[in-house]
């Protein structure tokens, strides 16, 4: 699969070089949106859904984008979620036309996906199993098989799980992607030192290779740096105290079962006396054993047993994509960039418009 990824990178670069032989701003917003669409299609349906070659790749990226539009009606209020989903598809396009497409739209392809793999086990048991959808679908199967008690999965359940992935491969990557990428424009110190490690890399079919990238300290410790710089999920995550109650070590006090907890990420990633310095860019900060021993600290992807199950995909995605482009073009801010990235929090952050840039081909570049 680690393929589809540098095919899906060639296909943004060709779409970034349009924009830029047009001298027009980069969309770089919705490109990100759709390269992790892409990519996440791929490991859930074993196919590219398309979205970076689509001629309507904006509106497209919209649709992905304007999920979380209403997230705290459904949160507090999910009679009315409940409600909406009962109705017919066609009639609520009215109220929410975009959700409702994207609904629609993960509905299919769970339904091809079962088509799919009932064709594929037709034809060859070897290939069942290799996406995540063949993956539930086979041990949906195997139980059945066995004669397990379990209920059959059903075609709501799928098409929830097909819309919950997508959305959590898509969004979270794209908005990091973007947050990452204003910080390199923001905190233009760091470019030399980024620069330099990316030049010690030897290309491979023209590109940086992500095996070397994750290699590099400082380029690593910059991704790490924009991860703690915006913690995504700003909310606090709440979790229900377990049977028994929760002791505290640091207060000796235990709090009571049933009782509702929990922490935003930011006071710890802002807190002075774990990061030094909070408010400042420090990649270095990462380097070497102080910052192995900050690793414990960095909760973007959360903690434990119901941490991010995505999180070595969205590190590889991040490495790729950025340490490529930051090599292949210099990167510069667009006239509003500082008022577009003010954040509002729709469970994780949005950003008040989508980022973007204007870019120019180092000279390197023009030469291979
Ligand atoms: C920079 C990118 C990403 C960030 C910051 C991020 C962050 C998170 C966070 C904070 C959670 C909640 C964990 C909790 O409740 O404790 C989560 C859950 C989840 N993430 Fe990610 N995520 C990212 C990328 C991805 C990707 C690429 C996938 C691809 C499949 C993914 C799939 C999921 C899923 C399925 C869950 C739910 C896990 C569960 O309920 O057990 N995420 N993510």
């Amino acid at each position: 699969m680690e393929d589809g990824m540098y095919e899906e990178l060639g296909l943004v670069f060709d779409k970034i070089d349009n924009y830029e032989s047009r001298d027009e701003d980069v969309p770089i917003m919705e490109l990100f949106f759709c390269y992790t669409g892409d990519i996440v299609s791929r490991y859930l349906f074993g196919e590219s859904l398309g979205l970076v070659t689509s001629s309507d790749f904006i509106e497209r990226s919209e649709q992905l984008r304007s999920f979380t539009k209403g997230i705290w009606i459904a949160i507090h209020f999910q009679f009315i979620r409940n409600a909406l989903l009962a109705l017919p598809r066609s009639f609520i396009a009215h109220l929410n036309g975009t959700w409702v497409k994207v609904l629609w739209f993960t509905e299919n392809l769970a339904r091809n996906a079962i088509l799919n793999f009932g064709m594929k086990r037709v034809s060859s048991e070897k290939e069942v199993g290799e996406t995540i959808f063949d993956h539930i679908l086979a041990e949906d199967a195997r139980r059945q098989q066995k004669g397990a008690h379990a209920e059959p999965v059903t075609f709501r359940e799928l098409a929830d799980e097909s819309t919950g992935i997508l959305n959590a491969g898509t969004e979270p990557t794209a908005t990091m992607l973007s947050y990452a990428t204003y910080f390199w424009v923001r905190f233009t110190h760091v470019q030399n030192r980024v620069l330099c490690e990316l030049a010690t890399v030897t290309r491979e079919n023209g590109r940086l290779p992500l095996a070397k990238l994750e290699t590099l300290p400082y380029f690593t410790g910059f991704v790490k740096e924009s991860l703690r710089y915006m913690p995504l999920v700003p909310g606090r995550l709440p979790r229900t105290v377990p049977r028994g109650g929760l002791y505290v070590p640091s207060t000796g006090e235990t709090i009571p079962e049933g009782y509702v907890v929990g922490m935003n990420h930011i006071t710890i990633h802002f807190n002075k006396d774990i990061f030094k310095r909070p408010e400042e860019f420090l990649p270095e900060r990462w380097i070497g054993d102080g910052g192995k021993e900050l690793n414990q600290w960095l909760l973007t992807f959360s903690k434990g047993r119901t941490d991010c199950i995505g999180k070595t995909l969205a590190y590889a995605e991040m490495h790729l994509l950025l340490g490529n482009l930051f090599a292949r073009y210099e990167i510069l801010p667009t006239p509003n960039i500082h008022e577009d990235m003010v954040w509002v929090d729709r469970v994780i952050v949005h950003s008040t418009r989508n980022l973007r840039i204007k870019v120019k081909k180092r000279q390197a570049e023009n030469i291979s």
